[in-house]
């Protein structure tokens, strides 16, 4: 098994568990993960998942081996890498927590997370110049996005290694930890967010993400959207009536 998969209350955890490759990321690998998280991502009573991998890699990327003979042919008729689309498809929130190596492909399936939380020792980068490639999986758009051109144009055209404290400092992660705590503060924090309606979780996340699509008009105007579409809810109801009360909401997580 390539994924390991453990439940703890209200949070899944996957692990990555490809160790004799330093979790890089083949085809199986991307099918087994998806497929395990599309069952999570359905279940009401998972309101969180984090994404891990291995103290000394979270992926050390795509699978060089799996890419290294295809042809323009294969790759262009397997629309090599659009099997990922899935995973940006998934709804639930999702953390990816890092430790180690987050390369090429790695540090890319972290970016299709919602949040990245780090070990002080996790190490990021896109080397994929290096091996006369570019980065496939969304790393030129996602990680200009997320750090700006400059510094995205540094890491592609260099393919050198950003430390933890850097990744932080650049808005890359939004958390780091001493790699002893990654995992239990990434959970402490997942339970937070799985301790709010799924509904207005998953509206939150997906209208975050379209800050990264649409014009400023625009995003203000779905958020607004959805602003007033959770007043169908319950959850709604339930929060500010709680609050009004002076007591704790009780969501009902559907
Ligand atoms: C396939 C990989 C791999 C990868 C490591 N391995 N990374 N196999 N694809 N991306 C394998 C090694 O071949 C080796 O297998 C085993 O894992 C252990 O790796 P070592 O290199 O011996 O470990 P270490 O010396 O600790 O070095 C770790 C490392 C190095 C610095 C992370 O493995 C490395 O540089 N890996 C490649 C990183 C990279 O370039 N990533 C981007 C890939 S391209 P054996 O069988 O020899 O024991 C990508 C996007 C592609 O992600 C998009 C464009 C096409």
């Amino acid at each position: 098994m390539n994924i390991l998969i453990e439940r703890v209350g209200r949070v899944a955890i996957a692990q990555l568990n490809r160790p004799e490759a330093l979790n890089a990321l083949n085809s199986e690998v991307m099918q087994e993960l998806i497929s395990r998280l599309q069952l999570l991502d359905s279940d009401p009573e998972v309101g969180c998942i984090i994404v891990t991998g291995s103290e000394k890699a979270f992926a050390a990327g795509a699978d060089i081996k799996e890419m290294k003979d295809k042809s323009f042919l294969q790759m262009f008729n397997e629309d090599f890498f659009s099997g990922w689309d899935a995973f940006c498809a998934l709804r639930t929130p999702k953390i990816a927590a890092v430790s180690g190596y987050a390369f090429g492909g790695g540090c890319e399936l972290a970016m299709m997370c919602d949040m990245i939380f780090a070990a002080d020792s996790a190490s990021f980068g896109q080397p994929e110049i290096k091996l006369g490639v570019i980065p496939g999986m969304g790393g030129t758009q996602r990680l200009t996005k997320l750090i700006g051109k400059s510094k995205a144009m540094d890491m592609i055209l260099t393919g050198r290694k950003m430390s933890a404290e850097e990744a932080e400092r650049s808005g890359l992660v939004a958390r780091v930890f001493p790699a002893k705590d990654l995992l239990r503060e990434t959970i402490s924090v997942a339970e937070v967010i799985a301790s709010y309606g799924k509904p207005s979780a998953m509206a939150a996340r997906e209208t975050v993400e379209q800050a990264l699509e649409l014009s400023l008009r625009e995003g203000v105007l779905f958020e607004r959207r959805v602003f007033h579409a959770l007043f169908a809810s319950e959850d709604q109801k339930e929060g500010m009536s709680a609050f009004i009360e002076k007591r704790e909401p009780a969501f009902k997580h559907r």
